[in-house]
């Protein structure tokens, strides 16, 4: 057994990565905070009640907002650092597909997920998966809603705020508040699959520990991730 380890990720993207994840869980608990409709809020209003008793309405978008902040500020300096990196080769990354071969992928990974191998045949298919990137397409079918709709949801943020302090034309300010809502919710419902397939699916181990120590075994990238694989040998030689 070849237990060789490989570097996956630099310790800039895990940083970020974790830090996205921390703010996300943030944002999310003051935003639910924030909900006054009781007919838009998924929880109940038993969580916008006790937060907004614990520390006042006025200060909770407060913190909200300062969560924001924080979260758009560390995006743009690791992106500032190396844009190059993480900006123009990971957006490329994700971007990257080949519609036959990853439609394929697809396909096969749910049905092995929810039916089982055995499915497959009766579809007349192996259960071979097609060879993978640095990222297979369940994972970039995440990282692109994930990415883009984490523009979204900081561009209609501040607008929001700036509208606290300025005027801000009325239509504007309602699309966004719109917007905000249903992309948070878009991207929530794809971070519940991201977080399962990543944290809990016993096969994707080593790619979750690889989110902390950077490196991963070179035999479960040669199997998940082999056009990845090959292209870093290639560049080695
Ligand atoms: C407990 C929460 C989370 C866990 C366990 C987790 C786990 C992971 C793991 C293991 C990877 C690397 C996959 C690989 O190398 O093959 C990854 C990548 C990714 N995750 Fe998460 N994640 C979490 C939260 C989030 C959140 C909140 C977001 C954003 C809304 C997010 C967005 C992404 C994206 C865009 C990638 C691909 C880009 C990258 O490598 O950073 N994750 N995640």
């Amino acid at each position: 057994m070849n237990n060789k380890m490989i570097q996956r990720h630099i310790k800039p993207a895990i940083f970020i990565h974790w830090f996205n994840a921390a703010c996300w869980l943030l944002l999310l608990v003051t935003g639910l905070g924030l909900i006054k409709n009781p007919a838009l809020t998924p929880v109940g209003m038993w969580w916008p009640n006790t937060l907004q008793n614990l520390v006042g309405g006025g200060e909770l978008l407060f913190i909200h907002v300062t969560i924001g902040i924080i979260w758009i500020v560390g995006y743009l300096v690791f992106i500032l650092m190396n844009p190059k990196e993480h900006l123009f080769k990971y957006t490329r990354e994700i971007l990257t597909v080949s519609p036959v071969r990853d439609l394929l992928w697809l396909f096969k990974k749910m049905v092995i997920l929810t039916l089982g191998e055995q499915m497959l045949k009766r579809f007349g298919m192996d259960s071979q998966l097609p060879e993978q990137g640095f990222y297979n397409f369940g994972q970039k079918f995440f990282a692109v809603p994930a990415t883009f709709g984490g523009v979204v949801i900081a561009v209609t943020g501040i607008i929001m705020t700036l509208s606290k302090f300025m005027y801000v034309n009325t239509a504007l300010v309602q699309w966004s508040i719109l917007i905000h809502f249903v992309v948070v919710g878009l991207v929530f419902a794809g971070l519940l699959i991201h977080i399962y397939m990543a944290a809990l699916l016993k096969e994707e181990r080593p790619a979750f520990f690889s989110m902390f120590t950077g490196m991963i075994p070179e035999s479960f990238v040669k199997h998940h991730n082999k056009l990845w694989y090959e292209e870093q040998m290639e560049l080695k030689r």
